[in-house]
């Protein structure tokens, strides 16, 4: 048996748990947008697309909390991207969090289509429109801006557009969401967690032309 001391040199939560034959219970909290997706669509079924699956936990807690009719699951699982030293680029890493997404998800499998494609490429295999779109593939530039671009075309009227990583550590994707939402005269919600949320149907001037305030088209709306 490992002294304590040695126990310290095992850099993995998962072997000190085993060491002393307890059992790993990992609490995932939802995120910010998975709890405006309930709140906002209060149980209604909904389809929904994840850009950036990777080891499938948060694909999980969608799945999980909100009533899924569909959910295109986009990602190459291939080191496509430009994340220079990042673990996320390595293709064995890739490979690994892909097993353990096919393995994590396969209860739901006939709610789910996975695309496994670059997010450019995935947009053409949904020829629906969505409820729910969470963006959380390659946070560099220009990627994110046009995955931003890209998919809100193919999101509802009152659908929610969010995604994750909204920090100062992923200054891209706080410029591009700040770009796309400045047209768009769109309020950016962003939480703790990083995730970012915005809500298509309070786009000025979508259902009131001739309407300056954004405050009177959410009233509208509501009516
Ligand atoms: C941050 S991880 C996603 C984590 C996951 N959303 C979660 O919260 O559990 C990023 C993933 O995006 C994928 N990815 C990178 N570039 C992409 C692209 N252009 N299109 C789709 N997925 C991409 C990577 O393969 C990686 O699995």
């Amino acid at each position: 048996m490992k002294s304590i001391k040695k126990l310290n040199k095992v850099k993995s939560i998962k072997k000190i748990f085993r060491y002393f034959n307890l059992d790993l219970r990992r609490y995932y909290p939802q995120r910010f947008a998975i709890l405006k997706a309930k709140d906002k669509f209060m149980g209604k079924e909904i389809i929904a697309c994840e850009i950036g699956v990777f080891d499938g936990e948060h694909a999980y807690q969608i799945l999980k909390h909100l009533n899924i009719k569909k959910l295109y699951l986009i990602d190459p699982y291939t080191n496509n991207t430009n994340y220079k030293g990042d673990p996320m680029s390595n293709s064995n890493f890739l490979s690994l969090a892909k097993s353990k997404a096919k393995k994590l998800l396969k209860p739901f499998k006939d709610k789910i289509v996975w695309i496994e494609k670059l997010s450019k490429d995935a947009i053409g295999d949904i020829k629906e429109k969505l409820d729910f779109i969470y963006i959380d593939g390659n946070h560099f530039y220009p990627h994110i801006d046009n995955d931003l671009e890209n998919y809100y075309t193919l999101l509802k009227q009152d659908g929610i557009f969010s995604g994750h990583d909204f920090s100062d550590g992923w200054i891209d994707v706080v410029i591009a969401i700040n770009k796309f939402a400045a047209k768009r005269n769109l309020n950016i919600f962003a939480s703790s967690g990083d995730d970012w949320v915005l809500f298509k149907d309070s786009e000025i001037g979508m259902y009131d032309k001739t309407s300056t305030s954004k405050r009177n088209v959410t009233e509208k709306v509501r009516k």
